[in-house]
């Protein structure tokens, strides 16, 4: 309940146009914890950077408000443009797109721009062998987003295209369920919208356990699952459940956003597990950033302390 209320204050100040302006007045400074760069060639730096600590990484290009069709078209170019250079980097690209971004919901000669672009974007990725994750949004999108999913995995198989289940959703374990015919590679994470009590668990505790039965419920049907989360608690039990279970360390992966518990990122890579960093970059980095200091009052501290410093 806290936890809620937390996060509605947070993201309600945030959404203040005077708030957002006087963040972004500071420069992007205060942002560079938690986001890699502006420019591709920022995001692709961090990629290597990790690497030397064993980390794999998830290219995110930051832009959540694309209005018109050409924006988003726009917007799904500077995905492929990132992909190229992922790849003449020597990167085999691993991206995660949000569908509203690259047009969801907007018909352009019949059909749904959001799946014309991402296949674009993914038919390029396979080229190069990569991945594209499409990450899930909030819940009137989430019917729409399982449906596309389920068309790209068809057009370009399991190994080119995953998508993400929320826990905090009552719906989401009957979702998981039902993609159980596609063997499909899954990120399970929390949640990270704000989101109604007639659709979402309210309390914390709920969500924690809806998240561990979905985790174990992926695994034991012999899918690949990202275990998207920086909770130790969760992590430890899927430890053990996968040791328990004989599921081996290549069948699943830790994943985590960039800049938060680097420390746990370590450790779980020295430990031989699979661990990908979630690296968001792009100039659009100031929603990401609010959802993030509306995670945990730690990272508006961190925060407050930078601007405080000046
Ligand atoms: P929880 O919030 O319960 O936190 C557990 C512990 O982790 C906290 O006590 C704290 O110590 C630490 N922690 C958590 N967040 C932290 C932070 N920001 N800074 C510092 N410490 C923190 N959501 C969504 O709706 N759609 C999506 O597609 C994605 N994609 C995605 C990808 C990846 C790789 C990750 C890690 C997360 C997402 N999310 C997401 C966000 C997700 O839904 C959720 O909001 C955050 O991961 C925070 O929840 P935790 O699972 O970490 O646990």
């Amino acid at each position: 309940m806290i936890d809620q209320m937390y996060r509605k204050a947070v993201l309600t100040v945030a959404g203040q146009k005077a708030i957002e302006n006087a963040v972004r007045a500071r420069g992007w400074g205060m942002a560079q914890r938690f986001v890699a760069g502006e420019t591709p060639q920022t995001a692709i730096q961090a990629v290597h950077d990790l690497k030397k600590d064993g980390i794999m990484a998830n290219l995110d290009l930051l832009g959540e408000f694309i209005e018109s069709p050409a924006q988003c078209t726009q917007f799904a170019d500077n995905v492929i443009t990132m992909l190229d250079a992922a790849h003449a980097a020597g990167i085999t690209p691993y991206v995660s797109i949000k569908l509203s971004s690259v047009g969801q919901g907007k018909t352009v000669d019949g059909e749904d721009l959001g799946l014309t672009n991402a296949r674009r974007i993914i038919r390029r990725a396979k080229e190069y062998g990569g991945f594209v994750c499409l990450d899930m949004e909030d819940h009137p999108r989430v019917d729409q987003t399982l449906v596309q999913f389920r068309t790209l995995h068809g057009e370009f198989g399991g190994q080119h295209v995953g998508t993400v289940l929320q826990s905090y959703l009552y719906r989401t374990e009957k979702d998981r369920a039902s993609l159980d015919d596609l063997s499909p590679n899954l990120r399970i994470v929390k949640g990270a919208y704000l989101e109604p009590e007639t659709v979402a668990y309210p309390q914390k505790a709920d969500v924690d356990a809806a998240y561990r039965r979905l985790v174990y419920a992926h695994m034991s049907a012999g899918n690949y699952v990202n275990v998207a989360t920086h909770d130790e608690s969760i992590i430890h039990d899927v430890q053990m459940y996968a040791l328990a279970h004989g599921v081996s360390k290549d069948a699943f992966e830790f994943q985590m956003l960039y800049g938060i518990r680097r420390d746990l990122q370590r450790n779980l890579a020295a430990a031989g597990y699979r661990v990908r960093a979630y690296i968001p970059y792009g100039r659009d980095w100031y929603p990401y950033f609010s959802r993030r200091i509306a995670e945990t009052p730690r990272n508006a501290m961190f925060v407050l302390r930078g601007m405080l410093k000046g």
